[in-house]
């Protein structure tokens, strides 16, 4: 292909994709199947690796991140981020009407009620049209530029199309994770071991100032958009602003409303009390704002905040409750949960009868003590919280909880690694729960996919006795599952046959469905991909384990020990025998050309011409090998900026070649 030829194609793969990005986020359509828009993307990002001149600065694949930033630049706000004025009751927010009518003189205005998104604002600034830069709040006066994972928003517009737009202008919006992908997070990673998440919105932010754009990607982060600024704003009253915005292709939750005046905005305020439990984010109150832009002027700002808006806070309802005993949850890993036992309650429109206290630290925060009265809340959540004890009505001869030392469920003894929070059961292959939950991860979708197995139905089966392990699974007869409690001929029939159709399902979904601790879905698609067979990965040492993409020391040492274990071996060999697939079908993409001729990079700092993701594939694509460290074994570092001075100094002590990017770029010609 000519550079004009794959100027053009990637001009229109951009648009394509864009356009079908656009259709399924902003009108919740599809004209076209998921595998094929894969499959454009994939032929953009392949362009765009051999044509890195002609990117285009919307290009769909900085959605899925790549970008590695060792620190975000810090930025000046063109206009200040001010917070605004809280109140919680309805006093206050008479009394700001009467400053609001003071201000004015006596002229009429209206007010504009949106709800208060509960997560991290955001600075978009937008140039001809097009994304520039994504500026956290800091202090208010400075913030960071996290463009790269501002980007992989999807419901984010990277450019904009409507024609009459200002040159330049500023929306600003709130980040936040959806209550759902939220919850799946946690439950993600529960399941392979890893420590959950506390809330939504810190989890949010956190997420927002990660280094690896790839790694925020895979959050699934998204945007309300409220205030629009900058000059040239063609609105006369917040209300055009929010349709412009809207028009513009930016998400507005369609939950505002013009309010004619303090009475309406009350009957706002009550009508989504209840109601925002509905909602797909968590909120924590509404914000009102005069509605019209001159007069927001005439109003003005304090030192910190605008005259013309208010926020009014819920009371994140709250009712204190006995503390009748904590209970401990043991999960697939080990992991134990302690769950607070509550006298039950009725809150927000369900009865709380219990609330997970995480960790041992939670409990010692808290200061529990049997019996005592605590407070239970939920505020824009779903899950109610202990938030903390009533001490006027502690009882003096209240005892302090004491974490229990053995399990609950087998009595082995707890252990506890220095660095966690978490107590852990360490009996394997003798504790029920442990046991059973791993037969139901191995059996679910994103693993196995055995859908005519259920919990209750893996339970049945430990029950009886007929299934200790997943390879269990594959020796069934139709005897045994008739042994079950409301299985006939046919329920039998369809169990066994989604076993067997098991036996189908990729390499990748199988090195998940194993269990193995920290390796999550992606990790199990990475380490399939590079090792290719179960054989293959079994007998890879630590350090071998260290060069599979995504793969770090926490994941490397819990692989190793994996395949350490006598009864993984023979788990393992079992279900080889039973069929499973030990072999990945994945085929490495075709090779550009040999012109790296087998030799290893490793890659480090950051690149003018390349994501990082981008540039190891390009080193694989013609022929090189990447490794994720500097040993004597490696034929060159690829030195980008802002090189981290521990790498390049191991490098000249081992002798290894040191090349910067255009070096590099003179080695694939
Ligand atoms: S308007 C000049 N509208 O609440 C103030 N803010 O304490 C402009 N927030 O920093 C802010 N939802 O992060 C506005 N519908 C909404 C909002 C909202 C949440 C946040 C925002 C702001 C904070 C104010």
């Amino acid at each position: 292909m000519t550079a004009a030829e794959a100027k053009t194609k990637i001009q229109y793969l951009t648009e394509k994709i864009n356009y079908h990005n656009d259709l399924y986020y902003q009108k919740s359509k599809s004209e076209i199947s998921d595998l094929e828009f894969d499959q454009l993307l994939q032929q953009l990002a392949d362009l765009e690796n051999q044509f890195p001149e002609f990117k285009m600065p919307d290009s769909p694949t900085q959605r899925v991140g790549g970008t590695i930033t060792k620190e975000f630049p810090s930025v000046a706000h063109e206009y200040p981020m001010l917070s605004l004025g809280n109140t919680y009751s309805q006093q206050e927010l008479e009394d700001f009407d009467g400053r609001v009518a003071k201000g004015l003189d006596g002229e009429p205005y209206e007010y504009f009620c949106e709800l208060k998104f509960d997560g991290v604002s955001i600075s978009l600034k937008y140039e001809n049209g097009v994304l520039a830069k994504a500026i956290t709040r800091g202090d208010g006066v400075r913030g960071d530029d996290v463009i790269a994972n501002a980007k992989t928003i999807r419901s984010l517009p990277l450019k904009i199309k409507s024609k009459n737009i200002p040159a330049r202008f500023e929306v600003r919006g709130e980040i936040f994770l959806a209550k759902k992908i939220f919850e799946q997070l946690n439950k993600e990673r529960e399941d392979i071991g890893e420590e959950t998440y506390a809330n939504a919105r810190n989890t949010a932010s956190g997420t927002l100032k990660m280094q690896d754009s790839t790694e925020v990607a895979k959050r699934k982060l998204d945007c309300y958009l409220y205030y629009l600024l900058g000059e040239g704003n063609p609105a006369t009253t917040h209300e055009e602003s929010i349709h412009k915005i809207e028009a513009w292709g930016f998400q507005v939750s369609q939950t505002y409303k013009k309010c004619k005046d303090i009475q309406e905005v009350l009957k706002y305020i009550e009508h989504w009390e209840k109601k925002r439990a509905e909602l797909p984010l968590e909120t924590d109150g509404v914000v009102i704002k005069v509605n019209n832009l001159s007069q927001q002027q005439q109003l003005g700002f304090t030192a910190k905040s605008p005259r013309w808006a208010i926020a009014f806070k819920y009371k994140a309802e709250s009712i204190s409750t006995r503390l009748n005993g904590i209970t401990y949850q043991v999960g697939r890993t080990g992991a134990v949960t302690p769950v607070a036992e509550l006298e039950p309650v009725f809150l927000a429109g369900t009865t709380v009868k219990r609330a997970s206290l995480h960790n041992a630290n939670e409990i010692a925060r808290l200061d529990l003590h049997i019996g005592d009265y605590v407070f239970v809340e939920k505020g824009g959540e779903i899950i109610p919280k202990v938030t903390a004890v009533d001490l006027t009505k502690r009882d003096g001869k209240l005892k302090p909880v004491k974490y229990i030392t053995h399990c609950p469920e087998c009595g082995t003894e707890l252990i506890r690694h220095e660095d966690e929070a978490n107590h852990y059961c360490p009996n394997e292959n003798g504790c029920r729960p442990q046991i059973t939950g791993r037969m139901v991860h191995f059996i679910q979708r994103k693993a196995m996919d055995i859908d005519s197995l259920g919990e209750k139905t893996i339970e049945q089966l430990f029950n009886l006795g007929l299934v200790k392990t997943p390879a269990d699974l594959y020796d069934l007869t139709k005897e045994d599952v008739m042994k079950l409690e409301g299985f006939k001929e046919l329920s039998t029939s369809n169990l066994l046959s989604g076993i067997r159709a098991s036996q189908s399902a990729p390499f990748e979904a199988v090195l998940f469905a194993i269990g193995i601790r920290y390796v999550g879905k992606t990790v199990a698609e990475k380490l399939a991909r590079h090792f290719k067979s179960m054989d293959a990965l079994a007998a890879a040492g630590y350090e071998q384990l260290l060069e599979a993409p995504e793969v770090g020391e926490k994941i490397a040492q819990s692989v190793h020990h994996f395949f350490q274990q006598k009864e993984n071996l023979h788990e393992i060999a079992r279900l080889k025998k039973a069929g499973l697939r030990f072999t990945s079908d994945f085929k490495e993409p075709e090779k550009l050309s040999h012109a790296l001729g087998g030799k290893s990079f490793v890659i480090s700092g950051t690149f003018q011409h390349y994501e990082r993701d981008e540039l190891k594939d390009v080193i694989v694509a013609h022929g090189g090998k990447v490794l994720s460290s500097v040993s004597g074994k490696l034929d060159f570092l690829v030195a980008g900026e802002n090189m981290g001075p521990a790498k390049r100094e191991k490098a000249e002590k081992l002798n290894v070649k040191i090349i910067n990017e255009s070096e590099f770029e003179a080695m694939l010609r």
